[in-house]
């Protein structure tokens, strides 16, 4: 491993989020709304195998990336996924890897994750009430089987868990302290996610944001907060003591955007290299799978000349095509 390659705007490449799968089990409406997903786009032959996933792995932590994040679509959906955990885990080099995924596969898989050496566990979860969570799900997630995931990780040694919750006005603003109400005696982290204008099919409206500084003043009222301070620089979330014990975080990705020490970047399930979260295309990493060298160069040369910052300058490119989010993870 190699000290890390800054960026056009000096940031270093440090993290890496890998799309395993282009589809998901969910139609989360803010994400993959069912009426507006055209199944042409989601292409399972055009998929990487393990093999490249691995190379394109190396490439990166080559370049200065430290931590790596799972993503899909969903993630568990991709057959074998314990087996790739294994393989990134011989990267040298590599100090951190992570998943994210809505859970409902989680429980039977919770434990083979662990033994092949996964570090960290993120599940996303909007709701509590079983009606509203399966409302947004598209209504095609249980909610009892992924607090069975979650309560089969916990077994498995998933310690903490962090828990993402997209916040919607009108929507589940109403669920934030249920939810901290069930996880943090537990020990693990929830977060609360402003929703974001990712992609183009979700219909995005800046008033059914639910700013962090709403939900900062609605969780304080209940639970007393003390700010934490970054552990590492590139942090997301602003983090926060919990009165009584546990920690909790808010993503202010719309109201406080955090472009300016952003150090993701992201691979689609096809091998797209995207810079940003909002980028328009990506850049085809394919035709350097071969040549371990050529592809480590070239992972080099996209992110010097990565510029991107759209959450900063978000009012000018609203109108910008847009990658969708289950492309990328988030
Ligand atoms: P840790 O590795 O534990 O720090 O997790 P993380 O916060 O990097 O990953 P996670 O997938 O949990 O990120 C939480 C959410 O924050 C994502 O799903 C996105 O919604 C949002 N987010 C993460 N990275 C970015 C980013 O670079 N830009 C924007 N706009 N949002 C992001
Ligand atoms: N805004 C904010 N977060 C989103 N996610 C998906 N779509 C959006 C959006 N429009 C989140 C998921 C999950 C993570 C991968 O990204 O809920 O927690
Ligand atoms: Fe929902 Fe995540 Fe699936 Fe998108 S990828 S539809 S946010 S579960
Ligand atoms: Fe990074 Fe783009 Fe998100 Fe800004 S908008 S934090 S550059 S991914």
């Amino acid at each position: 491993p190699s000290a890390p390659v800054a960026d056009a705007l000096g940031r270093p490449l440090r993290d890496l989020r890998i799309s395993v799968i282009e589809t998901c089990n969910f139609r989360c409406p803010y994400c993959m709304p069912e009426d507006a997903v055209d199944d042409a786009a989601l292409d399972a032959k055009s998929r990487l195998d393990f093999g490249d996933i691995e190379r394109i792995a190396r490439a990166f932590v080559a370049n200065g990336v430290r931590k790596i994040r799972l993503t899909g679509g969903e993630p568990l959906l991709r057959r074998g996924l314990p087996e790739l955990v294994a393989r990134l885990k011989t990267v040298p080099g590599l100090e951190d890897l992570a998943l994210t995924t809505n859970g409902s596969l989680l429980a039977p898989q919770a434990q083979a994750l662990k033994d092949a050496g996964l570090d960290r566990l993120t599940v996303s979860l909007d709701a509590l009430a079983p009606a509203l969570f399966r409302r947004m799900s598209g209504n095609r997630g249980e909610l009892a089987r992924v607090l069975d995931g979650i309560d089969a990780a916990e077994r498995a040694g998933f310690a903490p868990i962090k828990i993402n919750c997209v916040v919607q006005r009108g929507v589940n603003e109403d669920q934030m302290l249920p939810l901290i109400a069930a996880f943090a005696p537990r020990g693990h982290i929830v977060r609360f996610i402003e929703y974001m204008d990712v992609g183009s099919c979700n219909g995005w409206r800046v008033q059914d944001v639910f700013g962090v500084r709403e939900m900062h003043a609605l969780v304080a009222a209940r639970y007393p907060l003390t700010p934490l301070q970054p552990e590492v620089p590139g942090e997301v979330a602003e983090r926060y003591r919990l009165d009584g014990g546990g920690e909790i975080g808010f993503i202010a990705s719309v109201s406080k955007p955090f472009c300016g020490d952003c150090n993701r970047a992201r691979i689609s399930a096809d091998g797209k290299l995207f810079t940003c979260l909002f980028a328009g295309a990506g850049f085809d990493l394919k035709p350097y799978l071969a040549d371990a060298r050529g592809l480590q160069a070239e992972v080099r040369a996209l992110w010097r000349h990565r510029a991107d910052r759209y959450s900063e300058i978000r009012h000018a490119a609203a109108d910008r095509r847009k990658i969708e989010m289950f492309f990328i993870g988030g």
